[in-house]
């Protein structure tokens, strides 16, 4: 900390450290080829996200957004006065009909999670992408807001939807979920008029990210040993999750590893009534039905299980408790 705090930043310096937006650009580079973008840091994705809507629409404008959806985009945008048009998820990603509908139904903006989604782990494959980006090639103002949330951490590639001719778009990486979301950082890659206005929105607000946070980001992204740290990181929840997944198979409950924290476990019966029972079993699971745009929608038969960090015998336990909630 003593060499990150050295020299005092003061009014009127460029609001990003010169090296962190060094180390951005070069990271960034590597998944948006042929695109030109700036570098705009921000206080977290979530922040981001929402000065990116404010700085293009209006209130009741449409936005297209997963279905179902990470809790704090659905807040954001309900909170922003906008209309939520959900395209559904599948294993691939977003639908291409889904997102067909939304563009005809006139969204100005489309929040999509390329990776890792959350809740579902979906990931875009390469063919959906190219699909989706054909798409979107008739509607180049529409702006497309990717949340790559698990971007380090992932086991996927990164597949996009923003074309080389598309005109608004923004990539947001934060680094919550590999250096902590106690770093309120993250960074975002959107074309130059969309950087101009999201930092005319970040002028009067929070002003800049501290120089003491990007720099403390910057020590870290750029320590081997950090680093080395973030792929065991990695490599713990894919592993874990995927034995999980495993030791449901052998017991009967259809599950698939995808990306990401949490698995997405589909059952035969309404899961409110398998998070109620295993409530009873003292465990605390999600069900899909939190993350539906649609509050009518049918029940919902998946759960969110966050297990990771669970010892072998906790998930034997677990698996258990969902094998006897599921008679
Ligand atoms: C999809 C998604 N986006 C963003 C975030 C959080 O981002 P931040 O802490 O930078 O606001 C999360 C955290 O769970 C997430 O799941």
């Amino acid at each position: 900390l003593m060499t990150i705090a050295s020299r005092p930043v003061l009014y009127g310096e460029p609001v990003i450290d010169r090296g962190l937006e060094e180390w951005s650009r070069e990271w960034i580079s590597a998944d948006l080829d042929d695109v030109d973008f700036r570098i705009t840091i921000t206080s977290g994705a979530v922040d981001a996200v929402e000065r990116l809507l404010a700085q293009a629409l209006m209130r009741d404008d449409a936005v297209a957004l997963e279905d179902p959806c990470f809790l704090a985009s659905i807040h954001t945008v309900r909170l922003g006065g906008y209309r939520a048009v959900p395209v559904p998820v599948d294993a691939e990603g977003m639908t291409v009909d889904g997102l067909r509908s939304a563009l005809e139904a006139g969204v100005r903006a489309v929040i999509c999670t390329p990776r890792a989604q959350n809740p579902t782990g979906a990931s875009l494959t390469a063919s959906r992408a190219a699909e989706l980006r054909a798409v979107l090639a008739d509607h180049p103002y529409v702006l497309i807001i990717e949340d790559d949330h698990f971007s380090m951490l992932s086991q996927r590639h990164y597949e996009s939807l923003i074309g080389p001719a598309h005109r608004r778009f923004a990539l947001v990486r934060s680094v919550s979920k590999f250096l902590g979301p106690d770093m309120c950082l993250a960074i975002a890659a959107t074309d130059v008029e969309t950087a101009e206005r999201l930092a005319m929105r970040l002028s009067p607000g929070t002003t800049w990210v501290s120089h003491l946070l990007q720099r403390l980001a910057l020590t870290q992204l750029t320590d081997e040993a950090v680093m080395a740290e973030v792929a065991a990181a990695a490599a713990h929840y894919a592993e874990r999750n995927s034995a999980f997944a495993a030791r449901l198979r052998a017991d009967g409950i259809d599950a698939t590893p995808s990306d990401g924290m949490s698995l997405w476990v589909e059952f035969p019966q309404p899961a409110r009534t398998i998070a109620d029972r295993l409530m009873r079993r003292g465990w605390l699971a999600r069900t899909g039905d939190d993350f539906a745009l649609d509050e009518k929608a049918e029940p919902s038969h998946h759960l969110r299980l966050t297990v990771h960090d669970l010892s072998d015998g906790e998930a034997e336990s677990l698996v258990a408790d969902l094998v006897a909630a599921g008679r």
